[in-house]
């Protein structure tokens, strides 16, 4: 794949998928703006990756969207790649759910991606570009313990089907990607103790058919695919990589 002279946003980073999309896409050329609140982690994605700028921003803050767009367009003059990846799940049986922790998992998983979508929407369109939302495996399977994680990933699935119609006569393509178990930091962002992830982590790589949890690298690369211009006719596609846990 060679992407030299487009100009990527991928969120989330500064670590796991997002980290490892970032690097991926500038292995093919691109320039990437790498988006996280960790500037240190960020720092570390861009460390030997001459095409990766960081900008530290928390995306659930007002104007987050338009800042990030910003400073893709005024550092390079354009966009032609979003990729909404920052997101986080929370363990919220509903006995336990709060409206605050509702609210804080829509707004960095539905809200921030979809203000990032609208206003990186008049730079995609004058480059035909395109859209990847990182979903999850649980975007469209049943997820006991954390429902408003799978019920906002399920969210960003309708997203992406809608705005792909919805954008499609202007030539910009929306697709998803729907990791199965992946490793990162994701699980101890959740506010998980070292133990318990260890479990779950076991756990989890027993129920996968190919018997193990995925790397990032291995997510990261489709996300690449489906964002390449290449793939100039896929669009409101939701594709699954977890290790066949989908089947089962
Ligand atoms: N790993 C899995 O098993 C798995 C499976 C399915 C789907 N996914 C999805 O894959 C995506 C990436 O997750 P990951 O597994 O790579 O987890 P991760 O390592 O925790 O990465 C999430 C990233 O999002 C950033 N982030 C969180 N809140 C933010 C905010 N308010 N503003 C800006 N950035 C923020 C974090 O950086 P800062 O803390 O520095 O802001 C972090 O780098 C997520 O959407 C997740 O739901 C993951």
């Amino acid at each position: 794949m060679d992407l030299t002279g487009r100009v990527v946003v991928v969120t989330g980073a500064g670590s796991g998928i997002g980290r490892a999309a970032a690097r991926a896409f500038a292995v093919t050329g691109a320039r990437v703006l790498g988006v996280g609140r960790r500037e240190d982690a960020l720092d570390e994605t861009a460390a030997g990756f001459p095409g990766i700028a960081v900008h530290p921003a928390d995306l659930c803050a007002p104007g987050a969207a338009a800042g990030v767009v910003e400073a893709a367009t005024g550092r390079w003059g354009r966009l032609d790649v979003l990729v909404n990846n920052a997101g986080a799940t929370r363990v919220m049986p509903l006995a336990d759910t709060t409206g605050e922790g509702i609210s804080a998992v829509f707004d960095l998983n539905v809200v921030a991606p979809s203000l990032l979508a609208r206003a990186a929407l008049p730079h995609l369109g004058r480059t035909r570009g395109s859209i990847v939302n990182v979903s999850s495996t649980y975007g469209h399977r049943p997820l006991p313990g954390a429902a408003h994680y799978a019920a906002s990933k399920a969210a960003l699935e309708q997203l992406t089907r809608s705005w792909a119609l919805e954008l499609a006569a202007g030539g910009v393509r929306v697709n998803a990607l729907a990791p199965g178990p992946t490793e990162s930091e994701a699980l101890a962002a959740a506010g998980m103790p070292p133990a318990e992830v260890e479990r779950l982590k076991r756990e989890e790589a027993a129920r996968i058919p190919l018997g193990r949890r995925g790397e990032p690298g291995e997510v990261a690369d489709w996300v690449v695919r489906l964002a390449d211009p290449a793939a100039s006719w896929l669009t409101g596609q939701v594709l699954t990589v977890d290790g066949g846990l989908e089947l089962t």
